[in-house]
């Protein structure tokens, strides 16, 4: 398989988790490593989070040396108190910092950070240059395609990134007032990789191992970054990696099931309130079930969990289900897994 590198870090496999607010915690990240994720990365985390020095946001960053390399991703628009930040992740023992210039969500751009940054490129080169300064581990950037259609805004935030001794950018190429709509535009991703020399991670609607190779093939990126498909479908980074070895994987029934069980278990253990973990995995348990026969009612009962007894309960019966008469045909027929 291809190996990649970002600055002077080789990565196993040129697939990376997406940083994923609410999704990539602990838990969440030793998971999908676990299943071959060549790099994974934290959850959005505040500079000014970090220079109050609060709880919430080390508990972001809080890793495991199985999980390693981590990416840490900071958002923010003061140069002087992103470097601070920085300097702060570095001293965690974070592999790598990523800044965020692709965030559209209001909360985040009502601060000037995330996309909005990708409407000031002065300020997002200062940025780059301060954070570039206060560090000595590899620095990644990622963005959108900018604030219009025509990725004009990628190709100049890339090559700032570039100049200003950023290792690595990643491009998610829909605009910044786009959220999820639409597709992304991977003709963007093409464009920014002609013209930069430091490596390019694309990204946006892979939801298969045949798409991870076609943005790959079409677009001569290096990596490919992989987001909402992979929140109940961890497996999907090793199925990616198989063929990439020219090899074909089908997941078995019943590792998907005992890996959404651990994944709530850890889970319930990371967040150590039953209840406030409970109630984050109801929709977490959502994503996995996604598309098997019977998921909605299995979903309308997740929606009320709020113990690990009824979870583990929960998750037992509808895979026993799924094991049954007509529900194991319709499993079968639609050829996701290889077997029970
Ligand atoms: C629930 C959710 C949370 C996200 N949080 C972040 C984040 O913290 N930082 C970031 O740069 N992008 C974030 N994104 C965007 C993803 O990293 C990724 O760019 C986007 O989902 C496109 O990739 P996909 O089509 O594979 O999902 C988030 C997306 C989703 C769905």
């Amino acid at each position: 398989m291809k190996r990649f590198t970002i600055g002077q870090i080789e990565l196993e496999s040129p697939t990376i988790m997406a940083p994923l607010a609410g999704v990539t915690n602990l838990p969440f990240r030793l998971m999908v490593k676990e299943m071959g994720a060549g790099l994974v990365v934290s959850e959005m985390v505040s500079a000014n989070g970090m220079i109050y020095e609060s709880d919430k946001t080390y508990r972001l960053m809080e890793s495991r040396p199985e999980e390693k390399p981590l990416s840490v991703q900071l958002f923010g628009s003061d140069p002087a108190n992103m470097a601070e930040a920085a300097r702060r992740v570095e001293a965690t023992g974070a592999e790598m910092i990523d800044i965020n210039c692709g965030c559209s969500v209001k909360k985040v751009l009502k601060t000037g950070s995330g996309s909005a940054l990708m409407d000031k490129p002065a300020l997002a080169e200062e940025i780059f240059k301060a954070v570039r300064k206060a560090i000595s581990i590899p620095l990644t950037v990622k963005m959108r395609s900018g604030w219009d259609a025509s990725g004009d805004g990628a190709m100049l935030l890339a090559r700032i990134a570039q100049d200003a001794g950023v290792d690595a950018v990643a491009v998610h190429p829909r605009t910044a007032t786009q959220a999820f709509r639409g597709h992304a535009d991977w003709s963007i991703i093409k464009r920014v990789k002609s013209a930069l020399t430091i490596p390019v991670i694309g990204n946006g609607d892979i939801l298969t191992p045949e798409d991870a190779l076609r943005m790959l093939d079409t677009t001569g990126c290096d990596a490919v970054m992989i987001g909402r498909a992979a929140i109940g479908d961890p497996a999907l980074f090793k199925r990616i990696n198989a063929l990439l070895s020219g090899d074909i994987v089908k997941p078995r029934l019943v590792d998907h099931f005992a890996m959404m069980e651990r994944y709530f278990t850890d889970s319930l253990d990371y967040f150590t309130d039953e209840f406030i973990a409970c109630k984050t995995m109801r929709s977490r348990l959502g994503w996995f079930v996604k598309g098997l026969p019977g998921c909605s009612a299995f979903r309308k009962e997740a929606i009320t969990l709020s113990t690990r007894v009824e979870g583990l309960a929960l998750i037992h019966a509808y895979k026993e289900k799924l094991c049954e008469g007509e529900m194991n045909e319709k499993v079968m027929a639609s050829g996701r897994f290889a077997d029970f």
